[in-house]
């Protein structure tokens, strides 16, 4: 099948789809032993041989998929410049090397996807696609009505206005929140707006994918009505 170059790229894990534009661009892909430096050329996905700085560039077929409860305590990310316990330690005996789908704070614990396919993670993490997050915080004070209603609307955090949430109070000192974005510590910081800061953290769902009973710091493969749903947001 033809598909476009940067594509390609974002499917084989070289880059996100945007950095593989940038690389395609500086001229640093061959496609069967030529330059090609316009994002966009079509390669076929099975029969071309496609090279970043002379390296060939393999497409990995086992795509792996998993859902994991993220404790609070480690870091969403490959490698910590500190040295602190990282989500990639959770998954350790995953036979293939599957990155985090967008983040989770430190102290943040819950729903976090993690996969080596290239191209969902490019288009669940795109601003483009504000797919809907669940969360529970548990908070040192809970809101007024008021307040509440501004958090609805949408509050300014970091000089920006937020797009529309949902808040409720579910339990004492306890909400469930919706949001549509993914901006830093966002939720952190929108109840911190309305006079309500957060003790404690966790991602429920996204979207209808709901962490279930995973236990904190286990994983599971998520089955393929689960992947197929992912791919349709
Ligand atoms: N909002 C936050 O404040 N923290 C997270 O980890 C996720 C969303």
């Amino acid at each position: 099948m033809l598909i476009r170059l940067q594509k390609f790229l974002a499917e084989a894990q070289v880059a996100s789809r945007r950095r593989a534009e940038e690389i395609i661009k500086q001229g640093r892909v061959t496609v069967d032993g030529v330059v090609v430096d316009t994002p966009g050329a079509k390669v076929d996905d099975e029969g071309s041989a496609v090279c970043v700085d002379g390296k060939p560039v393999i497409k990995n077929k086992n795509l792996i998929y998993i859902m994991l409860n993220k404790p609070e305590g480690c870091v969403t990310t490959a490698k910590d410049q500190f040295n602190r316990k990282t989500v990639m330690d959770m998954v350790a005996d995953v036979e293939e090397r599957i990155y985090p789908v967008g983040r989770l704070d430190y102290n943040t614990s819950g729903l976090l996807i993690m996969t080596n396919d290239g191209e969902l993670t490019y288009r669940l993490t795109h601003p483009k696609h504000n797919v809907e997050k669940t969360y529970i915080a548990y908070v040192e004070k809970e809101p007024e009505a008021a307040e509440m209603e501004k958090f609805r609307r949408g509050i300014v955090i970091d000089g920006r206005k937020t797009a529309p949430a949902c808040i409720e109070i579910i339990g004492k000192n306890c909400l469930e929140i919706k949001i549509h974005e993914g901006r830093n510590r966002q939720v952190r910081k929108m109840c911190e707006a309305i006079g309500s800061p957060v003790l404690r953290l966790k991602r429920q769902a996204i979207g209808s994918l709901k962490l279930g009973d995973v236990k904190k710091g286990s994983y599971r493969y998520l089955n393929k009505d689960e992947i197929d749903y992912l791919k349709s947001l």
